[in-house]
Protein backbone atom coordinates (compact mmCIF):
# COMPACT_ATOMS: atom_id res chain seq x y z
CA UNK A 1 0.00 0.00 0.00
CA UNK A 2 1.58 3.34 -1.11
CA UNK A 3 0.45 6.43 1.22
CA UNK A 4 -0.44 9.92 0.07
CA UNK A 5 2.25 11.64 2.09
CA UNK A 6 3.53 14.07 0.10
CA UNK A 7 0.64 16.46 1.00
CA UNK A 8 2.15 15.63 4.88
CA UNK A 9 5.25 17.29 5.23
CA UNK A 10 6.04 20.16 7.61
CA UNK A 11 6.77 23.32 5.56
CA UNK A 12 5.49 26.62 6.75
CA UNK A 13 8.49 27.04 9.76
CA UNK A 14 7.06 30.29 10.40
CA UNK A 15 3.56 29.51 11.12
CA UNK A 16 4.67 27.79 14.34
CA UNK A 17 6.10 30.91 16.12
CA UNK A 18 4.60 30.89 19.65
CA UNK A 19 3.25 26.91 18.56
CA UNK A 20 4.19 24.27 20.47
CA UNK A 21 5.66 21.46 18.41
CA UNK A 22 5.89 17.99 19.76
CA UNK A 23 8.35 16.55 17.64
CA UNK A 24 9.43 12.67 17.98
CA UNK A 25 12.99 11.98 16.88
CA UNK A 26 15.23 8.92 17.17
CA UNK A 27 18.28 10.00 19.36
CA UNK A 28 18.60 6.15 20.32
CA UNK A 29 22.57 5.64 19.72
CA UNK A 30 25.17 3.94 21.21
CA UNK A 31 26.79 4.46 24.64
CA UNK A 32 30.60 3.51 25.39
CA UNK A 33 31.65 2.12 28.92
CA UNK A 34 32.26 5.84 30.23
CA UNK A 35 28.63 6.41 29.65
CA UNK A 36 29.60 9.14 26.83
CA UNK A 37 27.49 8.50 23.13
CA UNK A 38 29.94 6.85 20.86
CA UNK A 39 28.39 7.24 17.39
CA UNK A 40 26.22 10.77 18.13
CA UNK A 41 24.95 10.78 13.79
CA UNK A 42 21.67 10.14 15.27
CA UNK A 43 21.14 13.21 16.54
CA UNK A 44 23.48 15.77 14.61
CA UNK A 45 21.49 14.94 11.12
CA UNK A 46 18.12 16.50 13.62
CA UNK A 47 19.98 19.59 14.31
CA UNK A 48 19.25 21.88 11.19
CA UNK A 49 15.96 21.06 11.45
CA UNK A 50 15.83 22.04 15.01
CA UNK A 51 17.91 24.96 14.79
CA UNK A 52 15.57 26.64 11.80
CA UNK A 53 12.27 25.51 14.43
CA UNK A 54 14.24 27.52 17.08
CA UNK A 55 14.90 30.48 14.61
CA UNK A 56 11.21 30.37 13.88
CA UNK A 57 10.31 31.00 17.26
CA UNK A 58 8.49 27.25 18.08
CA UNK A 59 8.70 25.84 21.39
CA UNK A 60 9.95 22.50 20.63
CA UNK A 61 8.90 19.36 22.90
CA UNK A 62 11.42 16.59 21.67
CA UNK A 63 10.27 12.93 23.05
CA UNK A 64 12.35 9.90 21.93
CA UNK A 65 13.16 6.29 23.08
CA UNK A 66 16.39 4.88 24.13
CA UNK A 67 18.03 1.70 24.87
CA UNK A 68 16.13 -0.98 25.87
CA UNK A 69 16.57 -1.64 29.35
CA UNK A 70 14.70 1.53 30.50
CA UNK A 71 17.24 4.08 30.52
CA UNK A 72 17.63 7.68 31.51
CA UNK A 73 18.21 9.72 28.74
CA UNK A 74 20.30 12.14 30.34
CA UNK A 75 23.41 11.50 28.55
CA UNK A 76 21.47 12.49 25.38
CA UNK A 77 20.41 15.01 27.08
CA UNK A 78 24.07 16.35 27.98
CA UNK A 79 25.29 15.69 24.07
CA UNK A 80 22.16 17.71 22.98
CA UNK A 81 22.63 20.63 25.67
CA UNK A 82 26.56 21.32 23.81
CA UNK A 83 24.81 21.97 20.89
CA UNK A 84 21.77 23.11 20.91
CA UNK A 85 21.82 25.01 24.16
CA UNK A 86 18.45 26.27 23.93
CA UNK A 87 16.61 22.41 24.67
CA UNK A 88 16.85 21.58 28.34
CA UNK A 89 16.40 18.27 29.87
CA UNK A 90 12.80 17.87 31.87
CA UNK A 91 12.88 14.13 33.38
CA UNK A 92 9.65 14.19 35.55
CA UNK A 93 6.79 11.55 34.04
CA UNK A 94 3.96 13.62 35.08
CA UNK A 95 2.25 14.56 31.92
CA UNK A 96 -0.22 17.32 33.80
CA UNK A 97 2.54 18.58 35.12
CA UNK A 98 4.85 18.67 31.86
CA UNK A 99 2.27 20.27 30.17
CA UNK A 100 2.39 23.39 32.27
CA UNK A 101 5.94 23.37 31.71
CA UNK A 102 5.89 23.32 27.74
CA UNK A 103 3.32 26.27 28.37
CA UNK A 104 5.47 28.51 29.77
CA UNK A 105 8.59 27.53 27.12
CA UNK A 106 9.64 30.74 25.42
CA UNK A 107 9.62 31.02 21.97
CA UNK A 108 12.88 29.03 20.26
CA UNK A 109 13.47 26.96 23.25
CA UNK A 110 12.95 23.85 23.10
CA UNK A 111 12.31 20.22 26.16
CA UNK A 112 13.44 16.99 25.79
CA UNK A 113 11.29 14.63 27.61
CA UNK A 114 12.08 11.52 29.38
CA UNK A 115 12.43 8.00 27.76
CA UNK A 116 9.50 7.54 26.14
CA UNK A 117 9.69 3.43 26.69
CA UNK A 118 9.62 4.36 30.83
CA UNK A 119 5.89 5.79 29.83
CA UNK A 120 3.64 2.49 30.80
CA UNK A 121 1.50 1.65 27.67
CA UNK A 122 3.92 3.43 25.15
CA UNK A 123 4.62 -0.05 23.45
CA UNK A 124 1.12 -1.15 23.40
CA UNK A 125 -0.24 2.28 21.81
CA UNK A 126 -2.54 2.72 24.66
CA UNK A 127 -4.81 5.80 23.77
CA UNK A 128 -4.94 7.33 26.86
CA UNK A 129 -1.23 7.80 27.14
CA UNK A 130 -1.25 9.03 23.55
CA UNK A 131 -3.84 11.47 23.73
CA UNK A 132 -1.53 12.68 27.07
CA UNK A 133 1.39 13.40 25.10
CA UNK A 134 -0.71 14.97 22.02
CA UNK A 135 -1.12 17.67 24.90
CA UNK A 136 2.26 18.48 25.03
CA UNK A 137 1.81 20.26 21.82
CA UNK A 138 -0.09 22.13 19.02
CA UNK A 139 1.49 20.49 16.39
CA UNK A 140 2.95 16.95 16.23
CA UNK A 141 5.78 15.81 13.87
CA UNK A 142 7.21 12.67 12.88
CA UNK A 143 10.63 13.57 12.09
CA UNK A 144 11.95 10.04 13.47
CA UNK A 145 12.14 7.43 9.88
CA UNK A 146 13.88 4.51 11.99
CA UNK A 147 11.25 3.73 14.38
CA UNK A 148 7.92 4.90 12.72
CA UNK A 149 7.54 0.70 12.08
CA UNK A 150 6.52 0.62 15.33
CA UNK A 151 3.34 0.91 16.30
CA UNK A 152 3.56 2.79 19.75
CA UNK A 153 2.13 5.54 21.22
CA UNK A 154 4.51 7.86 20.47
CA UNK A 155 4.74 7.42 16.81
CA UNK A 156 1.48 5.74 15.86
CA UNK A 157 -0.79 7.04 18.56
CA UNK A 158 -0.58 10.30 18.61
CA UNK A 159 -1.25 11.47 15.49
CA UNK A 160 -4.89 10.19 16.13
CA UNK A 161 -5.02 13.31 18.62
CA UNK A 162 -3.37 16.14 16.93
CA UNK A 163 -2.43 18.14 13.83
CA UNK A 164 0.44 15.77 11.77
CA UNK A 165 2.72 16.39 9.91
CA UNK A 166 6.19 14.82 8.77
CA UNK A 167 9.91 16.44 8.92
CA UNK A 168 12.32 17.16 6.62
CA UNK A 169 14.55 13.49 7.51
CA UNK A 170 11.13 11.45 7.19
CA UNK A 171 10.29 13.22 3.91
CA UNK A 172 13.73 12.49 2.44
CA UNK A 173 13.29 8.71 3.22
CA UNK A 174 9.45 8.65 1.72
CA UNK A 175 11.08 10.35 -1.31
CA UNK A 176 14.43 7.95 -1.53
CA UNK A 177 12.59 4.53 -1.25
CA UNK A 178 9.43 5.78 -2.77
CA UNK A 179 11.55 4.94 -5.84
CA UNK A 180 13.39 2.23 -4.10
CA UNK A 181 9.56 0.36 -3.79
CA UNK A 182 8.98 0.95 -8.18
CA UNK A 183 12.93 0.09 -8.84
CA UNK A 184 13.80 0.80 -12.00
CA UNK A 185 14.67 -2.57 -13.57
CA UNK A 186 17.05 -4.55 -13.64
CA UNK A 187 17.04 -4.31 -10.28
CA UNK A 188 19.00 -6.01 -7.50
CA UNK A 189 18.24 -6.75 -3.56
CA UNK A 190 21.13 -7.83 -1.80
CA UNK A 191 19.40 -8.83 1.59
CA UNK A 192 21.61 -10.31 4.51
CA UNK A 193 21.43 -10.74 8.57
CA UNK A 194 19.75 -13.88 10.31
CA UNK A 195 15.97 -14.03 11.23
CA UNK A 196 14.64 -15.17 7.35
CA UNK A 197 11.11 -14.78 9.26
CA UNK A 198 11.08 -11.03 9.05
CA UNK A 199 12.40 -10.32 5.73
CA UNK A 200 10.69 -13.23 3.94
CA UNK A 201 7.61 -10.96 3.00
CA UNK A 202 9.92 -8.62 1.13
CA UNK A 203 12.28 -11.18 -0.29
CA UNK A 204 9.22 -12.22 -1.55
CA UNK A 205 7.48 -9.22 -2.78
CA UNK A 206 10.61 -8.02 -4.56
CA UNK A 207 10.78 -11.25 -6.68
CA UNK A 208 7.27 -11.14 -7.35
CA UNK A 209 8.12 -7.67 -8.84
CA UNK A 210 10.92 -9.10 -10.92
CA UNK A 211 13.59 -7.71 -9.13
CA UNK A 212 16.91 -10.15 -8.65
CA UNK A 213 17.20 -11.39 -4.91
CA UNK A 214 20.51 -12.07 -3.73
CA UNK A 215 20.44 -13.35 0.21
CA UNK A 216 23.27 -14.27 2.09
CA UNK A 217 23.89 -13.96 6.04
CA UNK A 218 22.64 -16.47 8.16
CA UNK A 219 19.40 -16.08 6.30
CA UNK A 220 20.68 -18.26 3.45
CA UNK A 221 21.83 -21.12 5.49
CA UNK A 222 17.56 -21.63 6.18
CA UNK A 223 17.07 -21.96 2.50
CA UNK A 224 20.26 -24.19 2.06
CA UNK A 225 18.92 -26.30 4.84
CA UNK A 226 14.73 -26.59 2.96
CA UNK A 227 16.65 -27.90 -0.14
CA UNK A 228 18.41 -30.65 1.16
CA UNK A 229 21.97 -28.52 0.89
CA UNK A 230 24.44 -29.68 3.76
CA UNK A 231 24.93 -26.67 5.96
CA UNK A 232 27.30 -28.34 8.73
CA UNK A 233 27.05 -26.23 11.65
CA UNK A 234 26.24 -23.12 10.34
CA UNK A 235 23.74 -20.79 12.32
CA UNK A 236 20.08 -21.17 10.74
CA UNK A 237 16.21 -20.33 12.11
CA UNK A 238 14.22 -23.31 11.28
CA UNK A 239 10.96 -21.55 12.03
CA UNK A 240 9.75 -20.55 8.98
CA UNK A 241 8.78 -22.34 6.21
CA UNK A 242 9.83 -21.95 2.95
CA UNK A 243 7.54 -22.72 0.12
CA UNK A 244 8.67 -24.25 -3.35
CA UNK A 245 7.63 -21.28 -5.15
CA UNK A 246 9.91 -19.39 -3.13
CA UNK A 247 12.96 -21.97 -2.83
CA UNK A 248 12.90 -22.42 -7.03
CA UNK A 249 12.56 -18.91 -7.71
CA UNK A 250 14.54 -18.50 -11.16
CA UNK A 251 14.84 -14.53 -9.02
CA UNK A 252 16.42 -16.08 -6.40
CA UNK A 253 20.58 -16.14 -5.76
CA UNK A 254 22.56 -17.48 -2.73
CA UNK A 255 26.33 -17.57 -2.58
CA UNK A 256 28.00 -19.99 -4.88
CA UNK A 257 30.93 -19.98 -1.96
CA UNK A 258 30.94 -19.50 1.53
CA UNK A 259 34.27 -18.75 4.27
CA UNK A 260 34.02 -21.11 6.38
CA UNK A 261 34.98 -20.60 10.28
CA UNK A 262 38.56 -22.33 9.46
CA UNK A 263 39.25 -19.56 7.29
CA UNK A 264 38.87 -22.57 4.24
CA UNK A 265 36.72 -20.88 1.16
CA UNK A 266 34.63 -24.10 -0.60
CA UNK A 267 31.68 -23.97 -3.18
CA UNK A 268 28.17 -23.92 -1.09
CA UNK A 269 27.11 -27.37 -2.24
CA UNK A 270 30.32 -28.59 -0.69
CA UNK A 271 30.05 -27.44 3.08
CA UNK A 272 31.56 -29.90 5.29
CA UNK A 273 29.32 -31.48 8.17
CA UNK A 274 31.91 -29.88 10.45
CA UNK A 275 32.21 -26.65 8.67
CA UNK A 276 30.56 -23.56 10.09
CA UNK A 277 29.84 -20.81 7.46
CA UNK A 278 30.87 -17.51 8.54
CA UNK A 279 30.23 -15.02 5.23
CA UNK A 280 30.11 -15.41 0.98
CA UNK A 281 33.38 -16.10 -1.00
CA UNK A 282 35.19 -14.83 -3.28
CA UNK A 283 33.62 -16.44 -6.17
CA UNK A 284 30.44 -14.74 -5.00
CA UNK A 285 31.87 -11.17 -4.58
CA UNK A 286 32.95 -11.77 -8.29
CA UNK A 287 29.69 -12.12 -9.68
CA UNK A 288 27.46 -10.04 -7.76
CA UNK A 289 29.99 -7.10 -8.49
CA UNK A 290 29.00 -8.17 -12.68
CA UNK A 291 25.05 -8.03 -11.01
CA UNK A 292 25.33 -4.38 -9.55
CA UNK A 293 27.24 -3.61 -12.50
CA UNK A 294 24.05 -4.53 -14.74
CA UNK A 295 21.97 -3.25 -12.56
CA UNK A 296 19.59 0.10 -12.78
CA UNK A 297 18.86 -0.16 -8.76
CA UNK A 298 20.67 -1.99 -6.06
CA UNK A 299 19.20 -2.26 -2.57
CA UNK A 300 21.07 -3.50 -0.35
CA UNK A 301 20.16 -4.41 3.96
CA UNK A 302 21.97 -6.53 6.35
CA UNK A 303 25.27 -8.03 6.76
CA UNK A 304 26.47 -11.25 4.39
CA UNK A 305 28.38 -12.29 7.09
CA UNK A 306 28.72 -12.68 10.90
CA UNK A 307 29.29 -8.91 11.13
CA UNK A 308 29.17 -9.34 15.34
CA UNK A 309 32.70 -11.50 14.87
CA UNK A 310 33.90 -9.39 12.81
CA UNK A 311 33.49 -11.42 9.26
CA UNK A 312 33.15 -8.35 7.32
CA UNK A 313 34.23 -8.72 4.10
CA UNK A 314 31.74 -9.81 1.82
CA UNK A 315 29.44 -6.79 2.88
CA UNK A 316 32.67 -4.57 2.33
CA UNK A 317 33.36 -6.05 -1.31
CA UNK A 318 29.62 -5.74 -2.29
CA UNK A 319 29.58 -1.88 -0.93
CA UNK A 320 32.79 -1.02 -2.75
CA UNK A 321 31.18 -2.56 -5.87
CA UNK A 322 28.07 -0.60 -5.27
CA UNK A 323 29.77 2.70 -4.37
CA UNK A 324 31.48 2.48 -7.98
CA UNK A 325 28.74 1.60 -9.95
CA UNK A 326 26.57 3.72 -12.42
CA UNK A 327 23.23 2.17 -11.42
CA UNK A 328 21.21 4.14 -8.15
CA UNK A 329 22.00 2.61 -5.12
CA UNK A 330 20.35 2.56 -1.81
CA UNK A 331 21.88 1.13 1.29
CA UNK A 332 20.14 0.65 4.86
CA UNK A 333 20.74 -1.45 8.37
CA UNK A 334 22.68 -0.54 10.87
CA UNK A 335 25.64 -2.83 10.33
CA UNK A 336 25.61 -2.08 6.43
CA UNK A 337 25.69 1.74 7.15
CA UNK A 338 28.50 1.18 9.93
CA UNK A 339 30.91 -0.87 7.19
CA UNK A 340 30.10 1.70 4.74
CA UNK A 341 30.98 4.55 6.92
CA UNK A 342 34.37 3.00 8.17
CA UNK A 343 35.21 2.57 4.40
CA UNK A 344 34.55 6.19 4.24
CA UNK A 345 31.64 4.77 1.10
CA UNK A 346 28.61 6.78 2.70
CA UNK A 347 29.04 9.87 0.16
CA UNK A 348 28.68 7.89 -2.75
CA UNK A 349 25.43 6.16 -2.69
CA UNK A 350 22.44 7.30 -3.81
CA UNK A 351 20.35 7.12 -0.46
CA UNK A 352 21.65 6.07 3.04
CA UNK A 353 19.00 5.41 4.84
CA UNK A 354 18.65 6.09 8.73
CA UNK A 355 16.25 2.73 9.49
CA UNK A 356 16.98 -0.78 9.36
CA UNK A 357 13.76 -2.40 10.25
CA UNK A 358 11.61 0.53 9.46
CA UNK A 359 13.13 0.13 5.56
CA UNK A 360 12.86 -3.52 5.32
CA UNK A 361 9.29 -3.00 6.83
CA UNK A 362 8.64 -0.04 4.54
CA UNK A 363 9.71 -1.93 1.20
CA UNK A 364 7.82 -4.68 1.91
CA UNK A 365 4.27 -2.97 2.47
CA UNK A 366 5.06 0.48 1.24
CA UNK A 367 3.81 2.15 4.65
CA UNK A 368 4.53 1.97 8.09
CA UNK A 369 2.30 2.29 11.49
CA UNK A 370 3.89 6.05 11.80
CA UNK A 371 3.68 6.94 8.34
CA UNK A 372 -0.06 5.73 7.82
CA UNK A 373 -0.95 8.06 11.24
CA UNK A 374 0.67 10.94 9.80
CA UNK A 375 -1.40 10.29 6.74
CA UNK A 376 -4.58 9.59 8.59
CA UNK A 377 -4.48 12.07 11.03
CA UNK A 378 -4.67 14.50 7.83
CA UNK A 379 -7.95 12.52 6.21
CA UNK A 380 -9.42 12.63 9.69
CA UNK A 381 -9.58 16.33 9.24
CA UNK A 382 -6.80 17.60 11.44
CA UNK A 383 -6.07 20.38 9.17
C1 LIG B 1 16.69 1.31 15.92
O1 LIG B 1 17.70 1.46 16.58
O2 LIG B 1 16.60 0.49 14.99
C2 LIG B 1 15.54 2.19 16.18
O3 LIG B 1 15.89 3.16 17.12
C3 LIG B 1 14.38 1.36 16.66
O4 LIG B 1 14.71 0.84 17.91
P1 LIG B 1 13.91 -0.40 18.46
O5 LIG B 1 14.31 -1.59 17.66
O6 LIG B 1 14.29 -0.49 19.92
O7 LIG B 1 12.44 -0.10 18.31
Amino acid sequence: MEENWKTCALTDYAALKGKRVLIRVDWNMPVNEKGEISDTSRADVTFDFLKKLSFAGAKMVLMTHFGDKGESVSPIATYIKQHLPFITFTPSLDLEELEKVTRELKEGDGMLLENVRLWKGEEDNLPSLARGFATLGDVYVNNAFSVSHREHASVAGVPNYTLSYFGPLLMRELEHLTSALSPEKPALLIIGGAKIKTKLNLIQNYLDKGVTVFVGGAMVHDIWKAKGIEIGQSLFDGTTPLSERFLNHPLLMTPIDVTLENGNTVLSTAIPKDGKVMDCGPQTATLLQQKIDESKTIIANGPLGLYEKGWLKGTEEVLGSMAHTKGQTYIGGGDTVAVAHSLKLLQEFTFVSLGGGAMLDFLASGTLPGIHAVTESKRAGYR
